[in-house]
């Protein structure tokens, strides 16, 4: 049995692939370490910002993402799966938060003008990327210059990403590491579009 889900998570490590809604429960247990409190600590939105969060999943963060914003900001969701976006927003709608608006697509192409966000949020969906590097010029691309990039990950998701790599492929996009929070097997790394 063991043998089985070691193959299987070692199968889903080398073959990118979106974590299918069907089992969702892996993105609506508590995260450890990269914590919504230490997400903010690193992230230090402000209201009336812009932040694109890429792969919200069932919407862990994308609550209070919104809420740090509030009242003149806004929360650009956007995910491959439909599913994970018709899901964070029956529960937007369900707590009458308005400020956040989903759009279904890949991350390699995004559908947002140059320079048009102040942040870009990513919490343990670049390894489920096929194709991660054209997804971080994307990103670099939708920054404004002095925007910022908040990478979270976390170790025993099969898709973990380590720091260095993180902040290899944010380096090959342009983007500067400004900060780490948190041990290796769960931070936020922080990183910027100079300018
Ligand atoms: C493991 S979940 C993480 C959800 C959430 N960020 C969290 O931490 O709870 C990864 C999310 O990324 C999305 N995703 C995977 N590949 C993607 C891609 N190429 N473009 C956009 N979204 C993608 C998946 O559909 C899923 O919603």
């Amino acid at each position: 049995m063991l043998a089985a889900v070691l193959a299987a998570a070692l199968w889903w490590r080398r073959n990118p692939s979106a974590c299918p809604y069907s089992q969702r429960f892996w993105v609506e247990a508590p995260h450890p370490l990269i914590t919504r409190e230490r997400l903010r600590d690193v992230l230090a939105p402000r209201s009336g910002e812009a932040i694109l969060e890429l792969g919200p999943g069932t919407g862990y963060y994308s609550l209070e993402l919104a809420g740090w914003v509030a009242p003149d900001g806004r929360i650009e969701l956007f995910d491959i799966q439909q599913e994970m976006l018709d899901h964070v927003m029956r529960r937007a709608a369900e707590r009458g938060v308005a400020n956040l608006s989903p759009t279904r697509g890949d991350a390699a192409s995004l559908p947002y003008p140059d320079s048009s966000v102040d942040a870009v949020v990513l919490t343990t969906v670049l390894g489920e990327i096929a194709d991660r590097r054209s997804a971080m010029a994307e990103i670099a691309r939708v920054l404004r210059p002095g925007g910022r990039l908040v990478v979270g990950e976390l170790f025993g998701d099969p898709h973990f990403t380590t720091p260095a790599e993180v902040e290899r492929l944010g380096a090959e996009a342009g983007l500067v590491l400004e900060s780490r929070s948190g041990p290796w097997f769960g931070s936020f790394s922080r990183l910027v579009k100079p300018g």
